[in-house]
């Protein structure tokens, strides 16, 4: 799938400031994302996604394992695609967040150049590699602040007070991981800014300036990605190792069709299936309802552990392009639920709103990176 359209824009607007991309490896296809600064807006010029499947032997869909050689000819592939037409190599590439690895500590109260010398040292007991593998950053997160009730010290059973804590999110990157990005970027004559965690580049894409806790759930090919952002922090995050390729899977296996036969009949008819409907239905249900339900558990947790509800779920990633998916995340909820708009940040043409708010939930990811790397512009 491949679309360009940036001609339209010429003129139409203002000076257009420089064009920028973000890129997405998924683990079945590569997004990417171009888009430019106009009248003060983000103007969309181009995106574009290749499947993976194809460049080892696998269907559209499939989930892949390639060697950097091949993800790199991938890479290349579709930057040069003559539909896609990409302009520019400035660029921010996203990780996959199985790559990385993210926790939520709890330290004690200290100053800031205390807490830089010994949050290394408590991470090690959630790294399970050497620390001078990994690149390590850290986010404290603020305290809930209410002027009406200032919060009483804790007190433990003696009625003595309890030290007091500070919660600090942790996130560590292999370095194998960063040369491996680094490589590619080099390679395919990128010139990369930062890599980023792919979680961040989806915040940025779909959630608005909300300080409810959301569930963002990252429906991808293998796998799916949980996790609660509140008040723009990332809080908790998990994965399901169920995603859209569960789905083409099981529907091969019951029906007795190819994995490439399961796929379009998935991705044509979904849950709204109406010839042979109810085993198309009752297998895709299967799997959704697998995922659900691990999502309704971290829900429950997080109301559990904080005392808060969690506002909404917002369900992205190309599982998410399933036909009549949020009617069923919908009756598995006691939350709202909607689908997520990650173009709904930047300017597009009127004629591509139906698509992009069908295509869209799998961009979200590769839009966020390409915003970063606009506002690093400004
Ligand atoms: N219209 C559709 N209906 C149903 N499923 C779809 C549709 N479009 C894409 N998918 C499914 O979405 C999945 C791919 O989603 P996505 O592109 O977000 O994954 P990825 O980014 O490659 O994987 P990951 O994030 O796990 O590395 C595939 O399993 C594909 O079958
Ligand atoms: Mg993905």
């Amino acid at each position: 799938m491949a679309n360009f359209f940036s001609d339209l824009f010429s003129g139409l607007f203002g000076k257009k400031s420089q064009s920028v991309i973000g890129l997405d490896i998924g683990s079945s296809s590569i997004k990417v994302v171009q888009i430019c600064r106009k009248n003060g807006r983000a103007v969309l010029e181009t995106y574009g996604e290749l499947s993976l499947g194809p460049y080892t032997g696998k269907s559209i869909g499939q989930a892949t394992s390639l060697s950097p050689e091949k993800i790199t000819e991938a890479v290349r592939d579709l930057l040069k695609e003559k539909e896609v037409k990409i302009t520019t190599n400035l660029c921010g590439v996203a990780i996959p967040f199985a790559s990385s690895l993210m926790a939520v500590i709890e330290m004690p109260v200290m100053s800031p150049k205390e807490l830089s010398e010994a949050i290394p040292i408590e991470a090690r007991k959630y790294i399970p590699v050497p620390i001078s593998e990994v690149a390590l950053d850290w986010y404290i997160i603020p305290k809930d602040k209410n002027p009406e009730s200032p919060e009483e010290p804790k007190l433990d059973a003696f009625g003595k007070a309890l030290h007091q804590t500070v919660e600090v999110l942790i996130v560590a990157l292999h370095n194998d991981t960063l040369v491996h990005y680094k490589d590619i970027v080099v390679k395919t004559s990128l010139e990369a800014s930062f890599f980023e965690i792919e979680i961040f580049s989806t915040m940025r894409s779909i959630l608005d300036e909300g300080i409810a806790p959301v569930l963002i759930v990252d429906m991808g090919a293998t796998s799916t990605k949980l996790y609660i952002v509140e008040k723009g922090i990332l809080r908790s995050s998990h994965m399901v190792n169920r995603g859209g390729q569960s789905i083409t899977d099981e529907l091969s296996k019951s029906l007795g069709i190819s994995l490439t036969e399961a796929e379009v009949l998935k991705r044509e008819q979904g849950l709204t299936a109406v010839e042979n409907g109810a085993p198309i239905k009752d297998t895709i249900t299967v799997t959704l309802n697998y995922i659900f339900s691990e999502a309704n558990h971290v829900v429950l947790a997080y109301q559990k552990k904080y005392n808060k509800n969690v506002s909404k779920i917002v369900l992205v990633g190309g599982g998410s392009a399933l036909k009549g998916v949020v009617d069923i995340a919908k009756s598995s909820f006691q939350t709202e639920v909607i689908a997520g708009d990650p173009f709904a940040k930047v300017v597009a043409p009127a004629f591509l709103e139906k698509v992009l708010r069908e295509t869209g939930p799998e961009f979200a990811v590769a839009v966020g990176v390409a915003l970063r790397r606009l506002q690093e512009l400004e």
